[in-house]
């Protein structure tokens, strides 16, 4: 069978008016501005108000997809939404934003792979559309984090943020598009960062409550090693696969953890620090939404050109990496 190239269309970004500064956490736990931003490179995050949930934001940041690719809703056939903090168990946040964007055409789920959520769901949408199967995917990441941040906890709490980006994906002419794409995971490393209560297993009762077992726990800087290692590793991994060059990658958009480890990555990958992109003192962790937020605010910028070559790398809990290598 003939396979076409997939491409992106179109993205979009959205994320609550509320901001958590570092000031704010100063007079929350035990912890300084200073500590923060040396050790993360975190300045602020966005948090949601009560009532605000995840379906807001991905609806927002896929309205302004749909539009910037000049579709229209009930073209797309497939709908992805990467996240690990869903509106609702039943149905998928993926069914909601459906309904709320009226692409009743489409088959709609949710992807749950943490920060690697956006790259597991571009790499699905790409094999579809490139297989025939799919003509026009939305792939959306969309976080609430902050609901389940124990905000006595100083480890975990100054990381996370909420927001939501999406992108359109479509068939491109060749030689474009997603060029290469891996995804891995490696489920020993479960407990690095993980949310013990909630689900069937430690199930939502006052006692795991009174606990906290629904809050996210992490072992900081294991993981930090894992991620270095992993994010570096696939991103070798896709380039060599395209037969491009480290030095030729115009855009590289790590997910955005902390800024030392999108530091040693690039360390380990040799692509000039003015290509990489940061916008992790703004944002803080927004997990799944992380790598489609810098996206699309490299869109608004004029960062990236027809032709560049940009590469995504992620992280996250499970443990899940990924990387995708994009002729734009
Ligand atoms: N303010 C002040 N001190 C803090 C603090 C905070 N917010 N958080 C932790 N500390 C303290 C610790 O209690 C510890 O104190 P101790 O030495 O007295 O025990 C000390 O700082 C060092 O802790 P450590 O965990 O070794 O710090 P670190 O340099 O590894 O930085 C992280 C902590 C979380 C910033 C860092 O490990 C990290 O970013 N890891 C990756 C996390 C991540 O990306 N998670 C998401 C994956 S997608």
């Amino acid at each position: 069978m003939a396979t076409v190239n997939a491409g992106i269309l179109g993205t979009g970004h959205a994320y609550p008016e509320g901001i958590l500064t570092n000031a704010d956490l100063e007079k929350m736990v035990e912890t300084s501005d200073e500590w923060i931003t040396s050790r993360t490179g975190i300045k602020q995050r966005r948090k949601a108000a009560p009532g605000e949930y995840t379906s807001l934001f991905a609806v927002r940041a896929a309205r302004q997809a749909i539009e910037r690719a000049r579709i229209d809703p009930s073209d797309i056939d497939l709908l992805i939404c990467a996240t690990v903090t869903p509106d609702q168990i039943l149905p998928s946040t993926g069914c909601l934003i459906q309904a709320e964007l009226g692409a009743n055409n489409a088959a709609a789920f949710d992807l749950a792979a943490a920060c690697s959520g956006f790259l597991y769901g571009l790499t699905l949408a790409n094999t579809m559309v490139r297989c025939g199967q799919s003509r026009l995917a939305l792939v959306i990441g969309a976080e609430v984090l902050t609901q389940y941040v124990d905000y006595t906890d100083r480890s975990t709490c100054v990381i996370f943020g909420d927001g939501a980006g999406a992108a359109i994906l479509g068939a491109v002419e060749e030689g474009r598009g997603i060029l290469a794409s891996r995804i891995r995971s490696d489920g020993r490393f479960a407990e690095q960062l993980y949310a013990p209560g909630g689900g069937t297993r430690l199930g939502t009762t006052p006692e795991t409550i009174a606990q906290g077992l629904h809050f996210y726990k992490m072992k900081g800087n294991e993981l930090f090693k894992v991620a270095v290692r992993s994010m570096a590793d696939v991103s070798r991994e896709v380039l060599e696969e395209a037969g491009v060059r480290a030095e030729d990658v115009a855009l590289f958009i790590p997910h955005q953890a902390n800024q030392r480890i999108t530091d040693a990555v690039a360390g380990k990958l040799d692509v000039d620090p003015e290509r990489i992109y940061s916008n992790i003192a703004m944002h803080g962790n927004t997990s799944s939404a992380s790598i489609p937020i810098a996206l699309d605010e490299c869109v608004e910028a004029g960062r990236v050109k027809e032709g560049d070559y940009v590469l995504l790398a992620s992280f996250g809990g499970g443990v899940t990496w990924g990387g995708v290598l994009i002729r734009w």
